[in-house]
This record gives structure tokens, sequence and C-alpha cells, in this order.
């Protein structure tokens, strides 16, 4: 399949750089012992906890792996989190949306059994997905809009973003363009399966863990209506 972060790998770090609160987070709920990150992306999440334990990184894009392992000496693959055997871990974090890109029930579950196969006897598991915006759920197009503005290579520039919704499939494309000034630079398509609270903890009982504990955002409030997350930790 096409990598959807090929063309948007140069600016992901520009739009994230600086964002900690998850990070923050693992390094206070997290464990301790070899840690996998699975969808690493750029290695955000890698650097933010790499200084307190040994952190492996996994993701599909090579260019987001050549901006990671441009900044940190953690250990990045290349890979597929539905098909993976890269050692095993006392903890694994699926962070900031990434399971959110698995579009199907076989990925799921496929990434769910090698999860399980790479976890140490009392390990965990946490995935971290957005919580579907209920609000929204009946549109099935909101027009190009404004996302971030920022600076990339000393010129401004900008993230528009155009969402199309499938509720009945629970998928979204994302549509992001980026602009410098008023040149469109590029355009990436997002395409996500969102999951609900319940069924998070339905998937993950269905593959062999349980989930004992579940947050609404990173200041590990409980998932209410409006919160910005889903927040799961499971175990075998
Ligand atoms: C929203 S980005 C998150 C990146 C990083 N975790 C962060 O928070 O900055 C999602 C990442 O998941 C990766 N990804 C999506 N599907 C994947 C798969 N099947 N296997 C491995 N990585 C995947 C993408 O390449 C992308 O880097």
């Amino acid at each position: 399949m096409t990598d959807p972060y090929a063309e948007i790998a140069r600016f992901y770090d520009a739009e994230w750089d600086g964002v900690e609160t998850d990070t923050a987070f693992y390094g206070r709920h997290g464990g301790a012992g070899p840690l996998l990150i699975l969808g690493c992306g750029s290695g955000r999440v890698v650097r933010g906890l790499e200084g307190v334990r040994p952190v492996v990184g996994l993701d599909r894009s090579e260019p987001m792996l050549v901006a990671a392992r441009g900044r940190s000496s953690s250990t990045y693959v290349q890979g597929d989190m539905c098909a993976f055997d890269v050692g095993r871990f006392a903890e694994i974090v699926i962070p900031n949306a990434s399971f959110s890109f698995l579009l199907t029930r076989a990925e799921q579950a496929a990434c769910l059994a090698c999860c399980r196969r790479a976890l140490l006897p009392d390990g965990s598991l946490w995935i971290d997905v957005p919580m579907p915006d209920f609000a929204r759920q009946a549109e099935s197009h909101t027009a190009e809009k404004p996302a971030w503005q920022g600076v990339i290579d000393g010129v401004p520039a900008r993230r528009t973003r155009e969402v199309f919704r499938w509720a009945e499939a629970q998928r979204l494309d994302l549509i992001d363009r980026y602009w410098r000034e008023d040149a469109l630079i590029t355009t990436s398509t997002l395409a996500l399966r969102l999951a609900y609270p319940a069924e998070l903890e339905w998937m993950l009982e269905a593959c062999g863990f349980y989930v004992d504990a579940m947050f609404g955002d990173h200041g590990a409030g409980p998932i209410r209506a409006g919160s910005p997350r889903i927040i799961v930790r499971a175990r075998l």
C-alpha cells in the first residue's frame, strides 16, 4: 500500500515537536523495563521515554523512521504492526491514533496477536485512540478548514484539513493539505477507523487480554461525554 506519510514526514516534526502530554502520561502511568512503541512515526514518543528505559520503535513508514533515526540512538525497525517479531517487552504502547490506521478487524486482531506474543509475563499494552466526535457522526463531509500553522524550513506554513466520514463503517478520510503562504506544497489522505470504548474492551478481551484501566485524556481523567481520547491499558 502507499505510505500516506511519505510526502508529509518532512513536515511532521514542525507540527508535533513540543507535544508532550502523552509522553508525560506514559512517564507517570507506564511501567518499567523494555518498551516497544508501535506506529512510532518520527520518534516523538520514543525520545520522550528513552532516557529512563530501553525503547524500540516500529513503524511502516521509512521516511518517518529516517527522521526518527536522525534524532535519537534508540532502535528503530521498519515493519507492520500487524506482523512483527522484534523481541519481548515489558510494555507496548500504540500511541496517538496509530491503532486507528488499522482499517479491518483482521488487521486489528493480527496486531493484538503480535502484541500478545511480544509481551513478557505481567506485561501491559496501551492503546491511545481519538474518541469519536459524536456531534459530527452524521456529517459525511466537513469542508476544508485551518488545522495548524507554524514554520517549516524558516518559512511560514500551515495545514488545512477536510474530512469525509462513513459513520456506518466507523471510517474517516482526513485530507491534509500543507501550504507555504498561498502555495500548496502537498496533500495527504489519512484513512482511519474509529473505535468506541466498549468496542476496544471487547476486542482486547476477544484477543486474550483484560482491560484494567481506561482514561479519557492524558491527565488520566475518566471517560465521559466530550473526552478527547480513549486510552486503554490491557494485560494478559
Ligand atoms: C499519527 S502518526 C503517530 C506517530 C507518532 N506515534 C507520534 O505520536 O508522533 C501514525 C503512525 O502510525 C504509522 N502506522 C500506521 N499503520 C501502521 C502499520 N500497520 N504498521 C506500522 N506503522 C503504522 C504511520 O506510518 C505513522 O507514522
